[in-house]
């Protein structure tokens, strides 16, 4: 398989994709709710994974599809061609403010990902990365990520964190809020590795993530130099949930090291 022409295949699916998406604003969004209230899923993040799958299986019958939705296949093992599908990442963004959503798309072969996208819908943005090829912002080469300071580092996080819960000692990320220079945000776990990528964000961190929402941007993350493992500074397992953290390198190790204290 030539990876040029699959990139320039998944490229066209997205691009299409986010049309369909944007087209979809006239329409009258059905919303139900999933695992519990907070949870939600929309006709067209259904109708957008059922769109990919049925090129993807039409032009690639021997590619397995592992998307949020459960159109794709039932995936146990990442043998041969495996798309990871987040039609929309920031499902509620797009219900309640129609920005700061994402396609993700990350495609691996036998558990390497050689192809990452992570496209801003309303931003016409597409982040991409090719393994070993670098990656891209639109047409624009991104460089490397440098190495971030703490105390002037925007850390990725949400109200979560902060509270007390079941996954981490708080007290540290009481301490971790008070050292960086700010806090963010966005919703989307796709497009706050993005952020990271570019260097809008020094970090991002996450107590739960389901492969489709980092499998492009793990991709996209390691052409540039950020690091990514789970909070225990672990490799990501893409079978299955994980904890995560995508850093600049000085910043991740500081951060597990230092702050993210797991009970
Ligand atoms: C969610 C978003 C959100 C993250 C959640 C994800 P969805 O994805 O990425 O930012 O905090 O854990 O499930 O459901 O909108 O695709
Ligand atoms: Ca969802
Ligand atoms: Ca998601
Ligand atoms: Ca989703």
């Amino acid at each position: 398989m030539d990876i040029h022409k699959l990139d320039k295949y998944a490229k066209s699916l997205i691009k299409e994709a986010a049309g369909r998406i944007k087209a979809s604003f006239n329409t009258e969004l059905i919303i139900e709710t999933k695992s519990e209230a907070n949870d939600l899923v929309t006709n067209i993040d259904k109708e957008t994974e059922q769109f990919f799958i049925g090129h993807i299986k039409r032009d690639f019958p021997d590619h397995r599809i592992f998307g949020e939705e459960g159109f794709g296949d039932n995936i146990q093992d990442l043998n041969g061609y495996v798309w990871m599908l987040d039609p929309i990442d920031g499902t509620m963004n797009f219900i309640h403010q129609k920005k700061n959503f994402a396609i993700s798309l990350g495609i691996y072969k036998d558990g390497v990902g050689i192809l990452g996208y992570i496209c801003n819908v309303m931003e016409d943005d597409l982040i991409s990365a090719s393994l070993g090829e670098g990656a891209y912002f639109n047409d624009l080469r991104i460089p490397n990520v440098e190495q971030a300071r703490i105390e002037q580092s925007i850390i990725g996080i949400n109200a979560s964190w902060v509270v007390p819960n079941k996954y981490i000692e708080h007290e540290g990320m009481i301490e971790l809020v008070q050292t960086v220079r700010g806090t963010r945000s966005y919703g989307s776990a796709a497009i706050e590795i993005a952020y990271v990528v570019t260097g809008k964000l020094d970090a991002y961190m996450s107590m739960r993530l389901s492969p489709w929402d980092i499998a492009g941007g793990m991709v996209v993350a390691k052409e540039v130099g950020a690091i990514v493992t789970n909070l225990e500074d672990k490799p990501i397992n893409l079978l299955t949930q994980n904890t995560f953290l995508v850093a600049k390198p000085g910043l991740h190790k500081e951060l597990v090291t230092n702050y993210i204290k797991l009970k």
